[in-house]
């Protein structure tokens, strides 16, 4: 596979040499390309003796454009690898800006994009790069964070370029998607349902549906037919087998009991609205005097139809719901897991700032027949990786002994 190494003016650009090795040790070609900055830290020789490959160094290198390289290599390429990103380039990537060849690339490519960050803790933490971060994030582009330690500025915090081997694993992981889910059908929910009033209102919720499409995401790429059902997000949804938009509890209700009939594993990762207004006015509602009172009536709750239709008929083998609790977590998640008769439930701590509505991170608890299994803070790839792990091996278990079905058990 061919993977275009960008290289960027930090501190960390010499450990950019091993990576080379390292993804060559692994198989693959490899192009550098520099930004100017870089060039200051690693001479354009090393990659050129290392890669065998002349090094792009310059969008006006002459030949440069004789093909149009940055689009050739554009749709040549398998995986656009950027490490150290510094928080220029990063800030580059985020808004658009394609003043240089590998910014210009970035634009180019739809070959996923591998981002190591690499600067001061101090820049790291800085709400601006926070922002571009979570703007690429929600882009679509993956990231190897940062270590901690000893930074080259004399600071000590998270910062310092992942270590070369870290990042040749990552990339290896996206060059070579798995297999473990290859014929599985999956089934996923996403993002909240919103409740009309009147045609230009509605009661919804905070859930950006980036913990849904990270386990939509992770499962096609375990080579899983995903049909995704993802209620309004602003937040885009990853590329899938099939992608349903909803915007009511009721609406993803016929769809997720219809696409369900012939799937293997459902994530519920929805907030589903757990009530809507019993009438939908036609018209704009007009102020009047007085208060406003709102009488709202309770939706399905489609998860708990879920393992009800399979404990009564068959259905999908694994059933995983989603609980958000601020106290008690596990005792409250295993009341849902037997309430709702589903497999597996990933509770999330709402009541921390860094987990579950609206950021990158989470920290969860598996909570299963088996026990409960606490996964510490990470991004929500990452989780989503963990609960796909363990639906895989409720699947095995399944597959193994398939429950029967209770005809009496409603
Ligand atoms: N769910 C659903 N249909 C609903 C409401 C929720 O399928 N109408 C699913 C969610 O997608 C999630 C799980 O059920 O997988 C959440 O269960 P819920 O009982 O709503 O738990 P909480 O949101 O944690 O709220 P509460 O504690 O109030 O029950």
């Amino acid at each position: 596979m061919l993977v275009a190494l960008g290289v960027t003016g930090g501190i960390g650009a010499y450990k950019a040499v091993e990576v080379a090795r390292g993804l060559q040790k692994r198989g693959h070609e490899v192009v550098a390309v520099m930004t100017h900055a870089a060039t200051k830290f690693v001479g354009a020789v090393t990659f050129e003796a290392i890669t065998r490959r002349p090094v792009i160094t310059d969008q006006w290198d002459p030949g440069a454009n004789a093909d149009i390289e940055h689009i050739s290599l554009a749709s040549s390429i398998d995986l656009l690898l950027i490490a150290p990103a510094t928080a220029n380039v990063i800030g580059k990537l985020a808004n658009g800006i394609a003043d240089d060849f590998l910014t210009t690339l970035y634009t180019a490519t739809r070959a996923p994009v591998l981002v190591a960050p690499a600067m001061n803790s101090q820049m790291f933490s800085h709400e601006a790069v926070r922002r571009n971060l979570d703007r690429l994030a929600a882009d679509g582009v993956r990231f190897v964070e940062p270590g901690e330690g000893y930074l080259a500025c004399g600071w000590v915090g998270k910062g310092r370029l992942a270590e070369p081997d870290e990042i040749c694993a990552a990339a290896e992981a996206l060059l070579r998607p798995g297999t473990t889910l290859a014929g599985i059908r999956v089934l996923v929910t996403a993002g909240p349902t919103l409740e009309d009033l009147d045609p230009v209102r509605f009661i919804g919720n905070r859930s950006s549906g980036r913990m849904g499409f990270a386990v939509a995401d992770e499962a096609t790429r375990r080579g899983a037919l995903v049909t995704l059902v993802a209620g309004p997000t602003s937040a885009p949804a990853p590329a899938v087998h099939e992608l349903v938009r909803v915007r009511g509890a009721e609406a993803m209700h016929a769809a997720v009991m219809q696409h369900a009939a012939t799937a293997d594993i459902v994530v519920m990762a929805a907030a589903v609205a757990d009530y809507t207004p019993t009438v939908v006015a036609g018209q704009k509602v007009a102020k009047a005097d007085g208060d406003l009172t709102l009488v709202l009536k309770r939706t399905p709750d489609i998860l708990k139809a879920l393992g009800q239709r399979r404990a009564a008929s068959g259905g999908p083998a694994v059933l995983v719901g989603f609980a958000a609790e601020t106290e008690d977590v596990v005792a409250s998640a295993r009341r849902k897991l037997e309430r709702k008769q589903v497999d597996l439930i990933v509770a999330n701590d709402v009541s921390r700032a860094d987990a579950g509505f609206d950021v990158d991170t989470n920290a969860v608890t598996l909570v299963s027949q088996g026990g409960a299994e606490d996964v510490p803070l990470q991004s929500k790839a990452r989780i989503a990786a963990v609960i796909l792990d363990r639906a895989e091996q409720l699947l095995l278990v399944r597959r193994a002994a398939p429950p029967t079905p209770d005809p009496l058990k409603v």
